[in-house]
């Protein structure tokens, strides 16, 4: 028995195996219920009594030789397979393709739209100083028009803020280059509000900026008539309610026929058969003369709508935290060449 279990011993040791199946045959052949192990120990009650201490602790070292080596040959395969698992930039993915955000799909939309009429696209920064955000666009300090945007200031200094709406962007327009200009400027806004699902603290904005001689009011209307009807269909109707802006005069807001009920009365429009989009007016002579733009010489509108809002209308969206979640399934159903 004492030989048998020495040369048992020796294969033990100089066992090695290639791959994990070979490991999973050699602990089935060692140390399973029909193993060697087991048969060692059926022998070993006829080993008599003066032997059984000396074989006893010969069987139990081989065993433990041969967990040890099971253990070892384990985690030799368990590292390699490490290094060796690379990823396969070749293989096809089964996970879903990205689309674009709803809200992308729109400005992208609306871009294209006004790119066709000559307008250039012009950013600026989403934090502002009062000059830019404010003063410029004829809301004077104190004035209680500054009450209509619930301002984010920054701390140490209150004459920077997040800008509260993309009108800041005309005002570096106009600073910058010399009329005829004709430029859109979409981006992101803020402004202190709770969240709802009509309302958020981030939003975003296209403005729009024509300056040059003798624009009239007839082109302001022109140019959001088409607008709203590339965007919204050839049906759609517009119609014009005064309104008022510290930055443009006169002002007004832009309605559309309602897309959802073409104008007969549903709950979006509350039964009034209109939407409002945007507003917009003729740059004040005010503002321009902050630009140092020449208010006898030149004239123009302007014009800013949120994107939100667009897009809720365009793809029957009631509640605006969708856009801000990203959830996947509500993202992956748009899907847009643009
Ligand atoms: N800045 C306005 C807002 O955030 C939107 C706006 C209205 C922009 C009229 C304009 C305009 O350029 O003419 O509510």
């Amino acid at each position: 028995m004492k030989e048998k279990i020495g040369n048992l011993l020796k294969d033990v040791k100089a066992f090695n195996a290639n791959n994990i199946e070979q490991l999973e045959d050699f602990r089935i052949k060692y140390l399973s219920k029909k193993g060697v192990i087991t048969a060692l120990f059926a022998d070993f009650k006829d080993v008599p009594p003066e032997q059984r201490k000396e074989i006893g602790q010969l069987i139990n070292s081989l065993k433990t030789t041969i967990q040890e080596k099971i253990v070892t040959l384990k985690e030799g395969f368990e590292n390699a397979d490490k290094t060796i698992v690379k990823p396969d930039l070749t293989l096809p993915s089964d996970s879903p393709l990205g689309a674009r955000h709803p809200l992308s799909i729109v400005r992208n939309n609306i871009i294209d739209i006004f790119a066709r009429i000559g307008f250039t696209v012009s950013e600026g920064p989403e934090i502002e100083d009062d000059f830019h955000n404010f003063s410029a666009l004829n809301f004077p300090m104190d004035h209680p028009a500054r009450d209509m945007q619930d301002t984010f200031f920054i701390e140490k200094d209150p004459d920077i803020a997040l800008r509260t709406h993309t009108s800041s962007v005309q005002v570096r327009v106009m600073e910058n280059s010399e009329p005829p200009i004709r430029t859109i400027s979409p981006g992101r806004v803020f402004r202190n509000e709770a969240i709802s699902a009509r309302a958020h603290c981030i939003f975003h904005q296209v403005e729009g900026l024509y300056i040059d001689t003798d624009v009239s009011f007839v082109d302001l209307k022109q140019t959001l008539y088409y607008f709203a009807k590339e965007l919204f269909g050839k049906d759609t109707k517009t119609r014009f309610r005064p309104s008022y802006f510290p930055f443009t005069e006169p002002s007004a807001e832009m309605d559309i026929s309602c897309n959802i009920c073409g104008g007969k009365g549903c709950n979006i429009c509350k039964y009034t058969g209109w939407v409002e989009i945007l507003g917009c007016g003729m740059v004040d002579p005010n503002v321009l003369n902050s630009c140092n733009i020449d208010s006898s010489k030149y004239t123009g509108f302007a014009f800013g709508m949120g994107i939100e809002r667009i897009t809720m209308l365009k793809y029957q969206i009631n509640d605006l935290r969708l856009f801000f979640e990203n959830d996947v399934r509500f993202l992956e159903q748009f899907k847009s060449s643009i």
